[in-house]
């Protein structure tokens, strides 16, 4: 079990090299790239900007460009930021060049962590299981431009509320609180995503982004955790 535990609420800081992250970006980034990656994602790469994608792009032909501004795809880009787009035919085998709003920003900030795993609702369970030999862990919330977003810091509350239960000591005012925040069961959890302001910003889009919130939503759908 991780000796501690300490959280960013909106990607702040480089993680040490000597902790490892759990990403989260709940809606809905860090919830397609675990999709992708069960797809058969080979890497993923993120890009702080569109114009940095296609540089990155530029240097592998057969990578995927994926990415999305205010919540649509980019245009010109391959994929947009939806679960239901990132299907083994689409995926299976492929680098993605990964430009999201958030998302990216925080893979970014844990690019020398000692291991990137992507943490969701939808495998908070399986995350919970490969972070646990891990000596100290930072979740890094990806936020929503720089500011707090309920739904990443409640999934880094339903992490830290269970490994401190298993005798990580918490570290700092961040884990403290979002313990406090973390929703119960999957009914709290879907409640939460569902009324969170970008989950309530994505559903005004129309009924493929209310689709994929719904998705965003469940908790442990996926038994398995990735890595990038
Ligand atoms: C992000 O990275 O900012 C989000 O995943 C955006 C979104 O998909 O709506």
């Amino acid at each position: 079990m991780p000796a501690r535990v300490s959280v960013q609420l909106t990607p702040r800081r480089r993680v040490p090299a000597r902790a490892t992250a759990v990403v989260v970006d709940v809606l809905r980034a860090t919830t397609v790239l675990t999709v992708a990656r069960r797809h058969g994602a080979r890497a993923v790469l993120p890009a702080g900007t569109p114009e940095e994608a296609l540089a990155l792009r530029s240097l592998r032909p057969g990578a995927l460009l994926c990415g999305e501004r205010d919540g649509r795809r980019i245009a010109g880009f391959d994929l947009g930021n939806s679960p239901f787009e990132y299907g083994f035919e689409t995926v299976g085998g492929r680098t993605l060049v990964f430009a999201s709003t958030n998302g990216s920003q925080a893979l970014l900030a844990a690019a020398r962590a000692r291991r990137r795993v992507l943490g969701a609702f939808v495998n908070a369970g399986a995350v919970l299981a490969a972070i646990a030999p891990d000596e100290a862990v930072t979740v890094v919330c990806s936020g929503k431009l720089g500011r707090f977003a309920l739904e990443d810091a409640a999934l880094a509350g339903w992490l830290v509320e269970r490994l401190a239960a298993r005798g990580a000591r918490v570290e700092g005012p961040a884990a403290a609180f979002v313990r406090r925040a973390a929703p119960r069961d999957a009914a709290g959890v879907r409640a939460l995503v569902q009324g969170s302001a970008h989950g309530r910003y994505l559903r005004s889009l129309g009924a493929e982004y209310a689709r994929d919130v719904e998705f965003c939503a469940g908790l442990d759908t996926i038994p398995e955790a990735f890595e990038v």
